[in-house]
């Protein structure tokens, strides 16, 4: 198999597949149900079962991991949603808008759950590295949502320390999926351990990218609220870098993000980006880690061929509008 658009139609039967109980525990399983069959572009089980298939042919195997893992990431955006005070997500309301926050914590703590169950679907030959694999890499995303909600509250955040937030919050999760594939194909554990880098940078692009969109995207396609981050005074790969760049722009800036939250403020900051050249900016670096995420690849013993499918998902990711 080699196109990746068969990997993520694999996933997502599977998904569709689920069963949940539809009976006094409605409550607990409906937004569960409702997370996991919304769509989504369903990366982070593509990315497992391309690593398992490249590895070991074996993309059947890492079926119920691969659900897992998009568990998880679900689990996540419940979580996050009510952190961000996020409404709408792939185009509808979110689990807490259309329940209630009390629905979004206990349902995503079912979630959490759910995924370790389905990640443990391993042959216990590789349970060990498996599970550690996927709790390191949870403890990692609480890690960065934590450093993200503490970054809320500070003017400034400078460069370096938001590449670590984002590799913790988005690298890790993708880093995990990829080793964890790798892994239940048969991978050595360097080569495992590559797939990580390689997951990792991904990741680093891909939220790069999201903070991108979260301001120049259209809410149609991007399925989000655009401006959201702005208006939660969230240190964006936008912010962080235009604050950095200093100059008079980078001083408007910094006033405009003192405005109250609403259409104007979203409005200013992004006419000032604009005027930065922030876009271009930021396309510069999402290619510039996709580099890296592709240099991560050549370090693996993967043929030529097998490493080919892993510089298309970028290309793809790359180019995204949602
Ligand atoms: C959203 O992830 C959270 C981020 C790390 C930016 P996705 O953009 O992969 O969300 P879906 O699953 O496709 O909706
Ligand atoms: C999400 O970061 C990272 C997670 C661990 C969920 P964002 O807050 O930017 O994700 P979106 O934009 O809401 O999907
Ligand atoms: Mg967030
Ligand atoms: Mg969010
Ligand atoms: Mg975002």
């Amino acid at each position: 198999m080699n196109r990746i658009s068969e990997y993520s139609a694999l996933a997502e039967a599977e998904i569709r597949a689920l069963d949940f109980p539809k009976d006094e525990f409605d409550g607990l399983y409906a937004p569960v149900a409702y997370g996991m069959q919304a769509g989504g572009k369903r990366l982070r089980p593509t990315l497992l079962l391309m690593a398992a298939d490249a590895f070991g042919k074996c993309p059947e195997k890492a079926l119920r991991p691969a659900v897992g893992i998009e568990m998880f990431h679900n689990f996540t955006l419940l979580h996050d949603d009510v952190m961000d005070k996020s409404d709408l997500r792939r185009g509808r309301p979110t689990v807490h808008s259309k329940w209630d926050e009390n629905t979004a914590i206990l349902s995503g703590d079912t979630m959490l759950t759910l995924a370790t169950k389905l990640i443990s679907e391993v042959d216990d030959s590789i349970l060990r590295p498996v599970l550690d694999t996927f709790n390191d890499q949870a403890l990692r995303v609480y890690e960065g949502q934590r450093l993200d909600m503490d970054f809320e509250n500070l003017d400034e955040v400078d460069f370096d320390r938001y590449i670590e937030m984002i590799k913790a919050k988005t690298g890790a999760l993708l880093g995990g999926a990829a080793k964890i594939g790798a892994l239940i194909g048969g991978a050595s554990s360097e080569d495992a351990d590559r797939m990580y880098d390689f997951g990792m940078m991904l990741g680093v692009a891909f939220q790069i990218e999201d903070d991108y969109l979260d301001t120049f995207g259209n809410a149609d396609t991007f399925g989000k609220p655009i401006g959201g981050d702005i208006n939660n005074n969230k240190k964006t790969f936008l912010m962080v870098k235009a604050i950095a760049m200093g100059g008079p722009n980078a001083d408007a800036l910094k006033a405009a993000l003192r405005m109250p939250a609403g259409p104007t403020k979203v409005k200013t900051v992004t006419r000032i980006y604009e005027a930065m050249g922030m876009p271009a900016v930021s396309k510069a670096e999402v290619a510039a880690y996709s580099s890296k995420a592709l240099a991560a690849i050549k370090k693996t013993s993967l043929s030529d061929e097998a490493r080919e499918a892993f510089r298309k998902l970028i290309d793809k990711l790359i180019v995204r509008t949602k």
